[in-house]
């Protein structure tokens, strides 16, 4: 694992040109993109820079079983942090349908798409507990995209998102899915991010901190701001 620790002026800049440099145009790339506060300077930077989605496959991490149009919802947070700036929409987009009859099987239809060809990066976005997508404390290195309960305090902070209920559950891509991405990056930014970026990166690797499973893959980096590396 590769630790990056940024001033908070370059973090955006830096990460957003980096994902423009990920994406050139024809080649067919798969990403998987993790929405909330943290990514979203990153992805404007990207949308300004001339970044395009059109040769992209994009694979939404999660998502809150909350109506559709609902504006915490993470389909809508993509929509306004990213794809509504970009001159075209992706190649294919991938999202959940929360409102399926079954929603096993539409994660298992999910997790099928995302295993045809895998995937060439994951970006994602560390929780306060130290989850990854809906991963929350508890989770396997091993499990699939599925139904996850939500710990009380990412109910909680679907409301910071525009939630108009707290959600209960959601669905996320599992661990075993991301782990086999060809190229992770995972973004912390801010102060109050800085005890459990700590965690994640000294304490034991295991199910208390789903995010720690990171340390296990081969080409994951850590992109961090000054204030989140504050205790590092
Ligand atoms: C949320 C989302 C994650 C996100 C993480 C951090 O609960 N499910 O996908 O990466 O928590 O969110 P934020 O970047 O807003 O701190």
């Amino acid at each position: 694992m590769k630790l990056e620790i940024l001033d908070p002026d370059e973090w955006a800049p830096i990460v957003g040109a980096r994902l423009v440099a990920f994406l050139p145009a024809g080649r067919r790339r798969r990403i998987c993109l993790a929405t909330g506060s943290t990514p979203e300077p990153a992805y404007a930077v990207f949308a300004a820079g001339g970044g395009a989605l059109d040769d992209t496959e994009v694979f939404l991490l999660d998502e809150f079983m909350l109506p559709e149009g609902d504006p915490g919802r993470c389909d809508e947070m993509l929509s306004r942090a990213l794809l509504d700036l970009c001159p075209a929409p992706p190649r294919a987009l991938h999202t959940f349908d929360v409102s399926a009859t079954s929603l096993d099987a539409e994660c298992r239809r999910y997790e099928e798409r995302l295993a045809t060809r895998g995937l060439d990066l994951a970006i994602l976005g560390l929780g306060g507990n130290g989850h990854i997508g809906m991963n929350e404390p508890g989770t396997s290195a091993d499990s699939p995209t599925r139904v996850v309960e939500l710990h009380m305090a990412t109910r909680q902070n679907a409301a910071r998102y525009g939630a108009t209920s707290p959600p209960e559950r959601g669905v996320t891509v599992g661990m075993r899915s991301l782990l086999a991405a060809a190229e992770i990056w995972l973004l912390v930014t801010g102060e109050h991010k800085a005890a459990i970026l700590k965690q994640v990166l000294t304490e034991p690797v295991g199910s208390d901190l789903p995010a720690s499973y990171l340390r296990y893959h081969p080409n994951t980096t850590v992109i961090v701001d000054k204030p989140a590396a504050r205790n590092l």
